[in-house]
Protein backbone atom coordinates (compact mmCIF):
# COMPACT_ATOMS: atom_id res chain seq x y z
CA UNK A 1 0.00 0.00 0.00
CA UNK A 2 1.75 3.40 -0.66
CA UNK A 3 1.70 6.33 2.07
CA UNK A 4 -1.55 8.20 0.67
CA UNK A 5 -3.46 5.74 0.27
CA UNK A 6 -2.61 3.77 3.93
CA UNK A 7 -3.45 7.05 5.11
CA UNK A 8 -6.26 7.07 4.12
CA UNK A 9 -7.38 3.74 5.47
CA UNK A 10 -5.90 4.32 8.70
CA UNK A 11 -8.24 7.32 8.86
CA UNK A 12 -11.18 5.34 8.27
CA UNK A 13 -10.39 3.19 11.42
CA UNK A 14 -11.05 6.54 13.27
CA UNK A 15 -14.47 7.03 11.65
CA UNK A 16 -15.17 3.29 12.40
CA UNK A 17 -14.42 3.28 16.18
CA UNK A 18 -16.22 6.53 16.69
CA UNK A 19 -19.16 4.81 15.78
CA UNK A 20 -18.19 1.77 17.75
CA UNK A 21 -18.42 4.29 21.05
CA UNK A 22 -21.21 6.07 20.21
CA UNK A 23 -23.05 2.26 19.93
CA UNK A 24 -21.77 1.50 23.28
CA UNK A 25 -23.44 5.19 24.64
CA UNK A 26 -19.92 6.89 25.56
CA UNK A 27 -19.97 10.59 26.90
CA UNK A 28 -20.11 12.72 24.43
CA UNK A 29 -19.49 9.83 21.49
CA UNK A 30 -23.02 11.72 19.24
CA UNK A 31 -20.94 14.13 18.03
CA UNK A 32 -18.10 12.42 16.28
CA UNK A 33 -20.68 9.75 14.94
CA UNK A 34 -20.86 9.92 11.52
CA UNK A 35 -22.65 8.21 8.47
CA UNK A 36 -19.24 7.39 7.29
CA UNK A 37 -18.40 6.08 11.14
CA UNK A 38 -22.03 4.32 11.01
CA UNK A 39 -21.78 2.62 7.83
CA UNK A 40 -18.42 0.97 8.57
CA UNK A 41 -19.64 0.00 11.86
CA UNK A 42 -22.56 -1.97 10.02
CA UNK A 43 -20.73 -3.67 8.05
CA UNK A 44 -18.68 -4.97 10.37
CA UNK A 45 -21.52 -6.43 12.31
CA UNK A 46 -23.25 -7.81 9.69
CA UNK A 47 -19.69 -9.85 8.80
CA UNK A 48 -19.46 -10.38 12.30
CA UNK A 49 -22.89 -12.09 12.33
CA UNK A 50 -21.87 -13.79 9.38
CA UNK A 51 -19.04 -15.59 11.31
CA UNK A 52 -21.37 -16.52 14.23
CA UNK A 53 -20.39 -13.22 16.51
CA UNK A 54 -23.72 -11.62 18.02
CA UNK A 55 -25.11 -7.95 17.75
CA UNK A 56 -23.86 -5.41 19.93
CA UNK A 57 -22.72 -7.79 22.31
CA UNK A 58 -20.10 -9.65 20.25
CA UNK A 59 -16.47 -9.90 21.33
CA UNK A 60 -14.96 -7.15 19.36
CA UNK A 61 -17.45 -4.43 20.85
CA UNK A 62 -16.52 -6.25 24.48
CA UNK A 63 -12.41 -6.02 24.03
CA UNK A 64 -12.96 -2.26 22.44
CA UNK A 65 -15.29 -0.91 25.04
CA UNK A 66 -12.57 -2.80 27.98
CA UNK A 67 -9.93 -0.76 26.09
CA UNK A 68 -11.43 2.68 26.20
CA UNK A 69 -13.86 2.77 29.41
CA UNK A 70 -10.69 0.96 30.76
CA UNK A 71 -7.97 3.20 29.69
CA UNK A 72 -10.16 6.15 30.88
CA UNK A 73 -10.07 4.33 34.27
CA UNK A 74 -6.88 4.66 34.79
CA UNK A 75 -6.14 7.92 33.23
CA UNK A 76 -8.89 8.88 35.93
CA UNK A 77 -5.98 7.30 38.79
CA UNK A 78 -3.31 8.93 37.26
CA UNK A 79 -5.29 12.62 37.25
CA UNK A 80 -2.73 14.15 35.08
CA UNK A 81 -2.49 17.91 34.56
CA UNK A 82 -1.76 17.26 31.09
CA UNK A 83 -2.72 13.96 28.81
CA UNK A 84 -1.13 14.08 25.03
CA UNK A 85 -3.07 11.56 23.62
CA UNK A 86 -1.10 10.04 20.13
CA UNK A 87 -3.85 8.38 17.41
CA UNK A 88 -6.84 10.26 19.23
CA UNK A 89 -9.02 9.61 15.94
CA UNK A 90 -12.40 10.46 16.47
CA UNK A 91 -12.69 9.51 19.97
CA UNK A 92 -14.67 11.91 22.65
CA UNK A 93 -12.42 11.35 25.37
CA UNK A 94 -10.25 14.81 24.98
CA UNK A 95 -13.19 16.80 24.36
CA UNK A 96 -15.07 15.54 27.48
CA UNK A 97 -12.11 15.92 29.67
CA UNK A 98 -11.37 19.42 28.43
CA UNK A 99 -14.58 20.80 29.04
CA UNK A 100 -15.11 19.15 32.34
CA UNK A 101 -11.65 18.78 34.34
CA UNK A 102 -8.39 21.04 34.87
CA UNK A 103 -6.94 19.22 32.54
CA UNK A 104 -4.54 20.15 28.75
CA UNK A 105 -5.84 17.42 26.82
CA UNK A 106 -3.48 17.53 23.11
CA UNK A 107 -4.55 15.48 20.91
CA UNK A 108 -2.11 13.95 17.86
CA UNK A 109 -3.74 12.43 15.08
CA UNK A 110 -2.79 12.30 11.20
CA UNK A 111 -3.96 15.69 9.20
CA UNK A 112 -7.19 14.26 7.17
CA UNK A 113 -8.51 13.09 10.94
CA UNK A 114 -7.66 16.18 12.97
CA UNK A 115 -9.14 18.22 10.29
CA UNK A 116 -12.58 16.28 10.45
CA UNK A 117 -12.51 16.32 13.93
CA UNK A 118 -12.28 20.30 13.81
CA UNK A 119 -15.04 20.22 11.72
CA UNK A 120 -17.32 18.05 14.04
CA UNK A 121 -16.11 20.21 17.06
CA UNK A 122 -17.95 23.18 15.47
CA UNK A 123 -19.79 24.82 16.54
CA UNK A 124 -18.88 23.69 19.72
CA UNK A 125 -19.49 24.83 23.57
CA UNK A 126 -16.32 25.90 25.21
CA UNK A 127 -13.86 23.84 24.32
CA UNK A 128 -11.49 23.91 27.68
CA UNK A 129 -8.19 23.68 26.49
CA UNK A 130 -8.37 20.69 23.85
CA UNK A 131 -5.40 21.27 21.50
CA UNK A 132 -5.57 19.78 18.23
CA UNK A 133 -1.95 18.50 16.43
CA UNK A 134 -2.18 17.38 12.73
CA UNK A 135 1.15 14.94 12.34
CA UNK A 136 1.99 11.91 11.19
CA UNK A 137 3.65 9.92 13.85
CA UNK A 138 5.94 7.82 11.23
CA UNK A 139 7.32 10.62 9.77
CA UNK A 140 7.03 13.82 11.82
CA UNK A 141 9.43 14.68 15.38
CA UNK A 142 6.85 14.44 18.01
CA UNK A 143 8.27 17.14 19.79
CA UNK A 144 8.32 19.68 17.26
CA UNK A 145 4.56 19.55 16.25
CA UNK A 146 3.59 19.19 19.70
CA UNK A 147 5.77 22.68 20.07
CA UNK A 148 4.73 25.43 22.25
CA UNK A 149 1.84 23.59 23.70
CA UNK A 150 4.31 20.79 25.28
CA UNK A 151 4.22 22.19 28.54
CA UNK A 152 5.83 20.93 31.83
CA UNK A 153 3.35 19.32 33.47
CA UNK A 154 2.09 16.05 34.97
CA UNK A 155 1.72 14.40 31.91
CA UNK A 156 0.28 11.37 30.60
CA UNK A 157 0.65 9.78 27.09
CA UNK A 158 -1.64 7.93 25.73
CA UNK A 159 -2.30 5.80 22.59
CA UNK A 160 -5.06 3.64 21.76
CA UNK A 161 -5.64 1.14 18.84
CA UNK A 162 -2.38 2.83 16.86
CA UNK A 163 0.06 0.30 17.52
CA UNK A 164 -1.36 -2.95 16.35
CA UNK A 165 -0.72 -1.31 12.70
CA UNK A 166 2.98 -1.08 13.56
CA UNK A 167 5.66 -3.39 12.38
CA UNK A 168 8.25 -3.87 15.09
CA UNK A 169 10.63 -1.00 13.45
CA UNK A 170 7.70 1.85 13.43
CA UNK A 171 6.77 0.71 16.75
CA UNK A 172 10.22 1.18 17.91
CA UNK A 173 10.04 4.25 16.27
CA UNK A 174 7.01 5.77 17.98
CA UNK A 175 8.51 4.80 21.52
CA UNK A 176 11.78 6.52 20.94
CA UNK A 177 9.12 9.49 19.52
CA UNK A 178 7.58 9.40 22.98
CA UNK A 179 10.93 8.64 24.96
CA UNK A 180 12.34 11.88 23.81
CA UNK A 181 9.18 13.82 24.59
CA UNK A 182 9.15 11.99 28.12
CA UNK A 183 12.82 12.94 28.64
CA UNK A 184 11.58 16.79 28.64
CA UNK A 185 9.10 16.12 31.39
CA UNK A 186 9.53 16.04 35.14
CA UNK A 187 6.50 13.52 35.51
CA UNK A 188 5.54 11.35 32.26
CA UNK A 189 3.73 8.02 32.63
CA UNK A 190 2.59 6.41 29.55
CA UNK A 191 -0.16 4.05 28.66
CA UNK A 192 -0.54 2.54 25.16
CA UNK A 193 -2.50 -1.09 24.08
CA UNK A 194 -0.23 -3.83 22.58
CA UNK A 195 -1.76 -6.85 20.95
CA UNK A 196 0.02 -10.08 22.35
CA UNK A 197 -0.47 -13.16 20.37
CA UNK A 198 0.03 -15.57 22.78
CA UNK A 199 -3.30 -13.80 24.51
CA UNK A 200 -5.68 -14.82 21.75
CA UNK A 201 -3.58 -18.49 21.81
CA UNK A 202 -4.53 -19.06 25.46
CA UNK A 203 -7.71 -18.61 24.73
CA UNK A 204 -9.74 -21.80 26.10
CA UNK A 205 -10.92 -23.05 22.07
CA UNK A 206 -14.93 -23.04 23.22
CA UNK A 207 -17.17 -20.95 25.11
CA UNK A 208 -20.80 -19.98 25.03
CA UNK A 209 -22.18 -23.15 23.22
CA UNK A 210 -21.52 -23.12 19.58
CA UNK A 211 -18.20 -25.61 18.76
CA UNK A 212 -15.77 -23.62 16.99
CA UNK A 213 -17.01 -20.22 16.97
CA UNK A 214 -13.90 -19.59 19.40
CA UNK A 215 -12.07 -20.49 17.39
CA UNK A 216 -13.34 -18.57 14.45
CA UNK A 217 -13.39 -15.20 16.39
CA UNK A 218 -9.63 -15.62 17.37
CA UNK A 219 -8.66 -15.65 13.42
CA UNK A 220 -11.21 -12.88 12.78
CA UNK A 221 -9.85 -10.87 15.07
CA UNK A 222 -6.58 -11.83 15.01
CA UNK A 223 -6.12 -10.55 11.08
CA UNK A 224 -8.72 -8.11 11.17
CA UNK A 225 -6.56 -6.32 14.20
CA UNK A 226 -3.26 -7.28 14.80
CA UNK A 227 0.41 -7.37 13.74
CA UNK A 228 1.07 -7.74 17.41
CA UNK A 229 3.86 -8.81 19.66
CA UNK A 230 4.58 -12.54 20.87
CA UNK A 231 3.94 -12.16 24.15
CA UNK A 232 4.41 -10.24 27.51
CA UNK A 233 8.24 -10.97 27.25
CA UNK A 234 8.62 -9.58 24.18
CA UNK A 235 6.81 -6.29 25.01
CA UNK A 236 8.99 -5.86 28.08
CA UNK A 237 12.41 -6.41 26.03
CA UNK A 238 10.94 -4.06 23.34
CA UNK A 239 9.68 -1.29 25.70
CA UNK A 240 13.38 -1.82 27.97
CA UNK A 241 15.20 -1.49 24.96
CA UNK A 242 13.90 1.75 24.07
CA UNK A 243 14.30 2.97 27.82
CA UNK A 244 10.87 2.36 29.14
CA UNK A 245 10.32 0.45 32.76
CA UNK A 246 7.04 -1.92 31.87
CA UNK A 247 5.24 -0.93 35.35
CA UNK A 248 2.21 -3.43 34.46
CA UNK A 249 0.43 -4.73 31.84
CA UNK A 250 -3.47 -4.06 32.13
CA UNK A 251 -5.25 -7.31 30.75
CA UNK A 252 -8.76 -6.93 28.99
CA UNK A 253 -10.66 -8.41 31.94
CA UNK A 254 -8.97 -6.36 34.66
CA UNK A 255 -9.92 -3.17 32.81
CA UNK A 256 -13.36 -4.34 32.29
CA UNK A 257 -13.37 -5.00 36.14
CA UNK A 258 -11.66 -1.66 36.18
CA UNK A 259 -14.76 -0.01 34.01
CA UNK A 260 -17.66 -1.47 35.95
CA UNK A 261 -18.31 -3.57 32.47
CA UNK A 262 -18.95 -7.32 31.17
CA UNK A 263 -15.59 -8.79 30.56
CA UNK A 264 -14.30 -9.79 27.46
CA UNK A 265 -14.17 -13.54 26.66
CA UNK A 266 -10.79 -13.12 25.09
CA UNK A 267 -7.66 -11.81 25.79
CA UNK A 268 -6.11 -10.17 22.85
CA UNK A 269 -3.99 -6.70 24.12
CA UNK A 270 -2.91 -5.06 27.18
CA UNK A 271 -2.57 -1.81 28.32
CA UNK A 272 0.81 -0.97 29.43
CA UNK A 273 1.93 1.31 31.57
CA UNK A 274 4.86 2.92 30.97
CA UNK A 275 7.69 4.88 32.65
CA UNK A 276 10.71 6.13 31.84
CA UNK A 277 13.57 4.12 33.23
CA UNK A 278 15.84 5.78 35.94
CA UNK A 279 19.52 5.17 34.14
CA UNK A 280 19.67 5.17 30.10
CA UNK A 281 17.26 8.31 28.97
CA UNK A 282 20.09 10.16 28.47
CA UNK A 283 21.01 7.54 25.93
CA UNK A 284 17.80 7.72 23.71
CA UNK A 285 18.29 10.57 21.05
C1 LIG B 1 -8.40 2.59 15.29
S1 LIG B 1 -8.24 4.34 15.19
C2 LIG B 1 -8.22 4.71 16.94
C3 LIG B 1 -8.63 6.12 17.20
C4 LIG B 1 -8.77 6.47 18.69
N1 LIG B 1 -7.52 6.24 19.39
C5 LIG B 1 -9.86 5.68 19.32
O1 LIG B 1 -9.58 4.71 20.03
O2 LIG B 1 -11.04 6.05 19.10
C6 LIG B 1 -6.53 4.52 14.73
C7 LIG B 1 -6.08 5.97 14.62
O3 LIG B 1 -4.68 5.97 14.40
C8 LIG B 1 -4.39 7.06 13.55
N2 LIG B 1 -3.07 6.83 12.94
C9 LIG B 1 -2.63 5.69 12.37
N3 LIG B 1 -1.38 5.86 11.90
C10 LIG B 1 -1.03 7.14 12.19
C11 LIG B 1 0.14 7.92 11.96
N4 LIG B 1 1.19 7.41 11.31
N5 LIG B 1 0.17 9.19 12.39
C12 LIG B 1 -0.88 9.72 13.05
N6 LIG B 1 -2.02 9.02 13.29
C13 LIG B 1 -2.10 7.76 12.87
C14 LIG B 1 -5.52 7.01 12.54
O4 LIG B 1 -5.63 8.22 11.79
C15 LIG B 1 -6.71 6.74 13.45
O5 LIG B 1 -7.26 7.93 13.93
Amino acid sequence: MSGARENAALAWSAYFTAAVWASLGVPGAARFDTLRGRVLHQAARWGGSMLGLRGDHSVTSLLLAARHLGLGALLDEIAPEQVIELAAGLSPRGAEWARARPVVYIEVDQAAVIDAKRRLLEPAQPRGELVLVAADLREADLGEALGAALRDRRTAVVSEGLTGYLDEPALRGLLRQVRRVASRLSSCVVLMDFYLRDGAAATPARDAGVPGEAWLRKRALRSMLCRGLDDLEHLRTLVSSEGFELRAAHTARDLAVRAGIAPPPLELFVIAELAPARSGGDAVR
